[in-house]
């Protein structure tokens, strides 16, 4: 049966009338309802903790822009909590983590399998979302793929070029590859079990997979995200994997065959032109507006916002940023990339 849901119409594979569209990081600090929702739950770690007001964090961007998809309220640095790191954030610089660099470290983490207490919040966040969402939103559910979750848990930190976790790479291979490995098997647990609770797409975030070089690409990048893939359909053939690989550069062509996903997310790195025609021809594609016309707006806004629609109308396209939306945009311009890619009907021939 066709599926009634824009989103998942493209995930399969269909050219749509206008593209659906959702944004990275739609509920955040750009939104005033989002800051006022942050402040009555205290930190940002316990507003992911929260379920009731991350469901409702969720909701707000569904609320005020009607987006095709929402995305549950949560982070990344979750998964490493759950395995027994220390993880806060220290406002205005980012994330901070207990390190694990050395054997000692990789072992006093949790086995995979004992994640699920701690998660248990964001399951029911799921759930609530899967009652209160409206009936033609797409509930999304994700995590981060290895290679960056091991960024962050190697450095303790963001870090501008993923440093410490490449010289790991090569000071103590077993450690670095334990960790992948550890982080690989506890992700696919947390997202089957994000399935279960009613996530109906699931998205993997490789941010930092523009940093491998040569074949660590391959091997710690690709090589990961098709196994967990993999697993995912597996169990559930039937739930669409959208993935990430950000600053992937020209390594994008051809990967919904290697990795066996539904979509391949694009950063602002690659032109639509360029991934109409060699990404799109294996399947959906999702992207890819700079972030910073979300804070500039005006006429280069509706300008890109058409070129990305156009380059991209021949085949599945889900409208996205290339990155999240900074806290510096203008709800506003929310709005306008919004009704510049619904304005976009009729251009299109689509049956
Ligand atoms: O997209 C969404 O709206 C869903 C929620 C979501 C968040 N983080 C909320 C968040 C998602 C999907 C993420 C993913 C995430 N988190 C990634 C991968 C995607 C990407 O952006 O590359 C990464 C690398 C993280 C780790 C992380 N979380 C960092 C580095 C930071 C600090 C930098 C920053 O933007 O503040 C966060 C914090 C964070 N995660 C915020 C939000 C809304 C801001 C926290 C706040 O309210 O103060």
């Amino acid at each position: 049966m066709k599926s009634q849901k824009t989103i998942l119409r493209a995930l399969a594979g269909e050219k749509t009338e206008t593209p659906p569209i959702w944004m990275m990081r739609q509920a955040g600090r750009y939104l005033p309802e989002y800051r006022a929702t942050r402040a009555q739950a205290g930190d940002f770690l316990s507003l992911c903790y929260n379920s009731e007001l991350a469901a409702e964090v969720t909701l707000q961007p569904i609320r005020r822009y009607g987006f095709d998809a929402a995305i549950m309220f949560a982070d990344i640095l979750l998964l490493p909590q759950a395995l027994g790191a220390d993880v806060w954030f220290v406002g205005g610089e980012g994330p901070r983590l207990s390190t694990t660099t050395t054997p000692q470290e990789l072992q006093a983490l949790k086995p995979a399998g004992d994640v699920h207490d701690h998660l248990a919040p964001i399951y029911e966040t799921l759930k609530i979302l899967t009652r209160e969402l409206p009936r033609e939103t797409t509930l999304i559910g994700f995590a981060g793929a290895p290679w960056t979750v091991a960024t962050y848990m190697i450095a303790g930190r963001g870090t501008p070029d993923q440093g410490p976790a490449h010289a790991l790479k090569y000071e103590n291979i077993e450690v670095f590859e334990g960790l992948m490995d550890l982080i690989t098997e506890a992700t696919i647990g947390y997202l089957l079990a994000q399935i279960e609770a009613g996530a109906e797409v699931i998205k993997i975030f490789d941010s930092w997979a523009g940093s491998l070089a040569g074949d660590d690409f391959e091997r710690y990048s690709i090589a990961p995200l098709r196994r967990i893939t993999a697993a995912l359909k597996a169990a559930h053939p039937d739930v669409p994997v959208i993935v990430f690989p950000r600053g992937a550069g020209e390594r994008y062509a051809g990967l919904h065959a290697v990795i066996g996903a539904n979509c391949i997310a694009l950063d602002d790195g690659v032109s639509a032109e360029w991934a109409a025609a060699h990404v799109q021809n294996g399947g959906c594609v999702q992207g890819n507006l700079a972030s910073s016309h979300m804070v500039s707006g005006g006429d280069a806004l509706v300008r890109e916002t058409r070129r990305i629609v156009d380059a991209l109308y021949d085949g599945p396209h889900i409208f996205n940023l290339g990155h999240g939306i900074t806290p510096d945009a203008d709800p506003r311009n929310v709005q306008l990339m919004i009704d510049t890619v619904r304005a976009s009907k009729g251009q299109s021939d689509a049956p």
